[in-house]
């Protein structure tokens, strides 16, 4: 093994089918053409639409590295527009969320409808003859949405977005049976940076390696059903499927992969308290509540859906790429919407011994994805492994590339795509 940096003829040379060089994580340069090549080039995962419920609901939030509004305008239809005026380029709009009826720029008051229509300009004497409000709406990226998950693209070339996704929608539908006939909302959002590249997130999703190691005083800290729901190690039926265009599923938890197929196990005892109180409302069926409770986890896989969403468990983790070794990570917690929503917060109870800041599972993966980073920038010749399983992988009967879940089946299919759209031109 050596040190040295390699010489390649193209970026995509630096990833293998087993391995992918350390410059992956630290070249400024292959970050640039990541962003042309893959984030404005591709679907990138913008919002959920219980996020944006009404007509003129909006969030902020990144394409990449730029700024992006995303909006429900009152023929309930779902539009992305740049958020930077056309003016002299400022943001028009600095909230994360909110309602409006259109945006105006602070800085000279051009206003933009909700899909970006330039609508006026404040004293035009000037303009005449100089601006054609028509020529100058705010800039608008394709949006198109599947089982109220909504993407967009600058790329009006790009495939259709059901297309793109591909096998992830079959898994898509199974992740939402946790909401249990109820619409899905969102329910807190929690944000931070780790000091690392983009990609070592990505790879994250679906390492069940990690898990056990990682994760061991999140382990010591749940009760005994939680911890042997995430004993998957010797588990046969727990595998990573390569669903193509870099998708993939972890699934972690198998008796819930799909929580249409009742599993007949006994329902955890920690949960007693809620089944006693679900029960005493007298809204509810033994069957719904049955249901409640074996969603409460989540959908028991991780579907990681290239390049910026995964769809965990039971949360939505998304990354936006700040700079070569910097990301940042959104983890959005979900109910559900109308549904009883003791059993939504103790949901997000079970996301904050998690995720959350205090929590006992992402400081540690935070800590691991730092590691990777330092390393990388120490010596950014030598390869990153991504072989693991590599001679165990066998098709499934859908034909996706199948290994156990602990195998690195899941990057490979992402470094896949990764050297398919950086060899792009
Ligand atoms: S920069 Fe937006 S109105 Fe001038
Ligand atoms: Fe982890």
């Amino acid at each position: 093994m050596t040190t040295e940096p390699r010489v390649v003829d193209t970026y995509a040379d630096l990833a293998e089918a087993d391995r992918v060089a350390g410059q992956l994580y630290t070249d400024p340069a292959i970050f640039e053409e990541e962003m042309e090549k893959i984030f404005y080039s591709t679907w990138v995962w913008v919002a959920h639409e219980s996020e944006i419920p009404e007509a003129g609901s909006y969030k902020t939030t990144y394409v990449g590295r730029q700024p992006v509004i995303v909006n429900r305008d009152r023929k309930g239809g779902f539009n992305t527009v740049l958020n930077r005026c056309r003016h002299r380029g400022a943001t028009v709009c600095d909230q994360s969320k909110g309602k409006a009826n259109g945006f105006t720029c602070p800085y000279h008051n051009w206003s933009y409808a909700l899909d970006g229509t330039l609508r006026g300009i404040p004293f035009p004497e000037g303009y005449e003859g100089v601006v054609e409000k028509g020529d100058f709406p705010l800039q608008r990226l394709r949006t198109e949405s599947y089982a109220g998950m909504i993407w967009a693209t600058f790329n009006q070339d790009a495939e259709p977005l059901e297309d793109f996704l591909g096998d992830a929608k079959i898994w898509i539908d199974r992740f939402f049976k946790q909401t249990n006939g109820y619409p899905t909302k969102v329910t807190g959002i929690h944000k931070f940076r780790f000091r690392g590249n983009w990609k070592i997130q990505l790879e994250n999703t679906t390492d069940g390696y990690h898990f056990p190691m990682v994760h061991k005083s999140w382990m010591a800290s749940v009760d005994s059903e939680t911890a042997d729901m995430m004993s998957f190690m010797n588990d046969p039926e727990a595998v990573t499927h390569d669903l193509g265009n870099g998708h993939s599923v972890a699934i972690m938890a198998p008796e819930n992969a799909d929580l249409d197929i009742e599993d007949g196990a006994p329902l955890q005892a920690r949960f007693d308290h809620l089944v006693e109180e679900l029960e005493a409302s007298g809204e509810y069926t033994p069957e719904q509540i049955r249901r409640f409770i074996r969603s409460m986890h989540g959908a028991g896989f991780n579907l990681n859906t290239f390049p910026n969403v995964s769809f965990s468990l039971a949360f939505f983790r998304v990354l936006i790429p700040i700079s070569v070794d910097e990301t940042e990570i959104w983890h959005m917690a979900l109910g559900m919407d109308g549904g009883p929503e003791n059993v939504n917060r103790e949901r997000l109870r079970i996301h904050e011994h998690f995720q959350g800041p205090f929590g006992f599972g992402s400081p540690d993966d935070a800590e691991g994805w730092d590691r990777v980073q330092l390393g990388a920038a120490g010596a950014p010749g030598m390869p990153i492994l991504v072989n693991r399983g590599l001679n165990r992988e066998i098709p499934s009967a859908e034909g996706w590339p199948t290994s156990h879940v602990t195998d690195e089946t899941g990057m490979r299919g992402a470094y896949a795509m990764w050297k398919k759209m950086m060899s792009h031109d």
